[in-house]
């Protein structure tokens, strides 16, 4: 069976089980304040589980793009190692919520592998929690025994620990007792020397676990006690690479014909055999492994950066590249040539890797040019540090330098050093990593008290489209403390007219209002988990009452008027420049927005001024807001709309039209165009290699912008004495200028030559060497000019200039090239060591180096000083 056949016949299953089918929600996370990637195919339904919102469909099932490389399920450093870990994977998955149990859970996962899939039901294990004796005092799954029984024979029924048993997403939220499904693979003859039972969970390569069967039961709160969930759920998840691997008759997931296309590639591209050698083999799993991560991620719209999980997908990225760099001699760009293959074997189920097939390729060959120049340069900087370096032991505080400054990789330091002979000091190292990430971790720590309950309203209703102002009840509060912010609490309210943050668009802010007339502002806005958290910096008194929430109208209108601007900007680069233009990232703030788009080239001037003009006739035209707020995303995609990344199953759907213009979008806009009243390009540039950005404002911005335009040109003319023309004016104050410069310049230049003649008359000779240091009043360009030009008269000299110059002072040193060899004489080392006299530093070649530094008054002493270097 083919891995797409393996795919579809999964899905099947559970259709045929009355399970809905949905698309995997995106891998990257744009709305989770505790997730940057989807590690788990229950996270989109993380709402659900802890009732906050109740799903559509009670029975689901799906194959979800999932990536473990931080927090608390992190892969990454087994991955290339082992054979059957990966940071990128598809986990299969089938869920109820509050439907059926452990009952038909454990009886459908056993009919798909040993009836459907034809798995040998004596290579299977199952395992059952055994219960814990710590604080949350939990009974063994007795329930998930007693059915596995009737199933299994008892002797491969393993009862497993609390770690491998019970199953949590995170610190927090939705958690309960699980069943896991191993495979024992190996060859009969193996089979009978150890029994499979010994080997779960053991790290062994072909006793793996294939599904996990997780019964939600409970919530984990922030103080760490366990509550039961108001119902009872079930989250399964099986691993596909596994499932291909053991269906597929191999030994290992990379054997499987979801990764020997890649590998095949990765072959041709370096000329490296794949298993013929350990290190080689390590290194090519993970390069094919990590393109699937990195790719994944641009197709989902995170670029590689450096905050983040645009950091993390950097790091992503550069593992691969330095294992390509170190064990196959990739020295030039190649991952970007395994995006197309890629596409080839994954793009029917994840047509997203096909559609930006160009762009993932630019942004990850950029990347590896820039990091292969960093590798570089950071091997230079390595050698210099080795030769300075006295004895065998390098300091791990300047080995961090390197990782820290230039991202040069420790693992790869320390291979280096071990070739030369040389070893790292890795406590010294671990420990300056420690300082930083305390220092880090001590700027973004934030704390949670748990919440605390008012009323048990489930479902919160957003009003905001319509009203910005309603009476509202506390549902709930808690407290948050963070270095940042200081102590804030989260209120939710049963309905809200505050936008949460989100597509982009900003959070609104506001202001609660109490029956007595206090007021407590509302200073943000935010969805977390399906629940929009109003932040405030104290708490109203009297919680049980009745609040009036007042949204800041005149920041909403603001915000409103730059949100649709930017779909108005939308559909003007898909007409000005083609429909390639892709929305990449947006930022609508009040005050400006910010939109990210694909394209590969920087605009012209005559394009920047189209696409003015474009989004400004649509505002003159006065287009009225059409929405629908609850379509389903089909039918809108058919109707044309621009669907964005970051929709998940069960979102509803809205769509925003104005003209022509129509796209997927849950922000605030304007009534009609015409109150966005005029829009104003204030920049374009480039973000990444085929990411474009722009940044306009509208409204009142460019009310204030053509304000602060008009007080400048008003000043301007003031300072020319109110010219008729002031730009006849300024360009004639230019050619003056430029007049004034060449006559300066004639002028220097003869005074250079003046001096050349006075300053060869007033060299003296000290050991045979034609000595002069002084102090001239030129600019570093005419001394170098005029050491030259002396150098060029006579030999055996060595001069030292002093000058100062904007308060700032300069040496320069110039030692004829004969003294150079000769007298091992050295301009750069003597300007190093007289520019502390001058409180400052520098360097150059042996005949020519200048020092620059702060303090003037030093010259002197610097200039007395030059005579020792001659001296015998
Ligand atoms: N959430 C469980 C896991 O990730 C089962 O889907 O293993």
């Amino acid at each position: 069976m083919t891995s797409s056949e393996i795919r579809a016949k999964f899905l099947n299953f559970f259709k045929e089980k009355d399970h809905k089918i949905v698309p995997s929600a995106p891998m990257v996370i744009k709305d989770d304040p505790t997730l940057l990637f989807t590690n788990a195919g229950m996270n989109q339904f993380k709402a659900f589980f802890l009732g906050n919102s109740v799903a559509k469909a009670a029975r689901v099932s799906d194959t979800q793009k999932c990536l473990r490389v931080s927090g608390k399920h992190n892969d990454l450093e087994e991955v290339g190692k082992d054979t059957y870990h990966h940071t990128m994977f598809e986990m299969l998955g089938n869920w109820s919520f509050g439907d059926y149990f452990k009952k038909e859970a454990i009886q459908w996962a056993w009919e798909l592998l040993t009836e459907e899939l034809k798995i040998d039901k004596e290579s299977l294990y199952v395992s059952v929690f055994e219960g814990s004796n710590d604080a949350d005092a939990l009974d063994m799954d007795a329930e998930a025994f007693d059915l596995w029984k009737q199933i299994v024979p008892e002797d491969r029924i393993i009862m497993g620990n609390k770690k491998d048993n019970f199953w949590e997403m995170g610190d927090q939220g939705p958690c309960g007792p699980c069943s896991e499904i191993h495979v024992d693979i190996r060859s009969a003859a193996e089979k009978a020397k150890v029994s499979g039972a010994s080997l779960v969970n053991q790290d062994h390569p072909l006793v793996v676990e294939i599904w996990n069967l997780v019964f939600m039961q409970y919530n984990r709160k922030a103080n760490g006690q366990l509550e039961p969930l108001p119902a009872k759920h079930v989250d399964t998840g099986m691993g596909f690479e596994r499932l291909c691997m053991v269906l597929q008759g191999v030994k290992s997931n990379y054997d499987t014909d979801i990764f020997t296309p890649l590998i095949r590639e990765i072959e041709v591209i370096s000329n490296a055999a794949y298993g013929k050698k350990e290190e080689t083999d390590i290194a090519i799993r993970v390069i094919a492994d990590h393109i699937r991560a990195v790719s994944f991620s641009i197709a989902d719209g995170q670029l590689p950066s450096n905050t983040g999980a645009g950091y993390v997908i950097r790091r992503i990225l550069r593992r691969a590249i330095r294992y390509g760099f170190t064990f196959l001699d990739t020295k030039k760009p190649f991952m970007f040539r395994l995006v197309k293959v890629l596409g080839d074997t994954m793009g029917d189920a994840f047509p997203e890797l096909r559609e930006q097939q160009q762009l993932i390729e630019n942004v990850i060959k950029e990347e590896e040019h820039s990091f292969l120049n960093t590798l570089e340069q950071g091997l230079v900087l390595l050698d210099t540090i080795i030769t300075a370096n006295k004895g065998k032991e390098i300091d791990g505080r300047k080995a961090f330098e390197l990782y820290d400054t230039y991202g040069f990789p420790i693992d790869l330091t320390a291979l280096i050093l071990e070739e030369k002979g040389f070893t790292l000091d890795e406590k010294g190292f671990q420990s300056a990593l420690q300082e930083q990430k305390n220092r880090s971790r001590s700027a973004s720590e934030v704390s949670k008290e748990d919440w605390v309950q008012l009323t048990d309203d489930a479902e919160q209703e957003f009003v905001g489209y319509d009203v910005l102002e309603a009476n509202v009840k506390l549902v709930k509060y808690r407290k948050v403390v963070s270095k940042k912010e200081g102590e804030q609490f989260q209120l939710v309210f049963n309905l809200t007219p505050f936008y949460p943050e989100g597509g982009g668009q900003v959070g609104d802010k506001g202001y609660l209002e109490m029956s007595n007339g206090d007021v407590v502002y509302i200073v943000d806005t935010k969805r977390e988990n399906d629940e929009i958290v109003h932040f405030a910096k104290r708490l109203p008194e009297h919680l049980e009452e009745r609040f009036k929430v007042v949204v800041d109208g005149k920041q909403r209108q603001r915000t409103a008027a730059n949100h649709t601007a930017t779909h108005l900007l939308h559909q003007a680069l898909r007409e000005v420049l083609g429909t390639h233009v892709e929305q990449k990232g947006s930022a609508v703030h009040s005050k400006y927005l910010r939109f990210d788009f694909s394209h590969f080239s920087k605009l012209t001037a005559a394009e920047l001024k189209a696409v003015e003009n474009f989004v400004n006739a649509r505002i003159e035209g006065q287009l009225p807001l059409e929405e629908n707020r609850n379509v389903p995303k089909e039918t809108a995609i058919k109707e044309g709309a621009m669907s964005l990344f970051g929709e998940k199953y069960g979102d509803s759907v809205r769509t925003v039209r104005f003209g022509q213009s129509i796209e997927l979008c849950g922000g605030t806009h304007v009534q009609n165009t015409a109150d966005v009243w005029h829009f104003k390009i204030r920049s374009e540039g480039a973000v990444a290699a085929g990411i474009r950005r722009i940044e306009a404002i509208t409204s009142d911005a460019v009310k204030t912008f053509y304000a602060e335009a008009n007080q400048a040109l008003f000043e301007i003319k003031d300072l020319l004495n109110n010219p008729q023309d002031p730009l006849k004016a300024v360009t004639s104050l230019q050619d003056e200028n430029a007049r004034l410069k060449k006559e300066l310049e004639a002028l220097l230049k003869d005074k250079a030559k003046n001096l050349k003649g006075t300053l060869l008359d007033e060299l003296e000779v000290v050991d045979g060497v034609r000595f002069l240091a002084k102090k001239v009043d030129l600019d570093a360009g005419g001394i170098k000019d005029l050491a030259f030009a002396m150098g060029q008269d006579q030999d055996n000299m060595f001069l030292l200039f002093g000058t100062e110059q904007g308060g700032k002072a300069l040496l320069s040193c110039y030692i004829s090239k004969q003294l150079v060899a000769s007298k091992g004489l050295n301009a750069g080392t003597i300007v190093r060591e007289l520019g502390k006299l001058i409180q400052g530093g520098g360097g150059g070649q042996p005949f020519f180096a200048t020092a620059g530094g702060k303090d003037p008054g030093g010259i002197a002493a610097a200039l007395e000083r030059a005579k020792t270097y001659v001296q015998p």
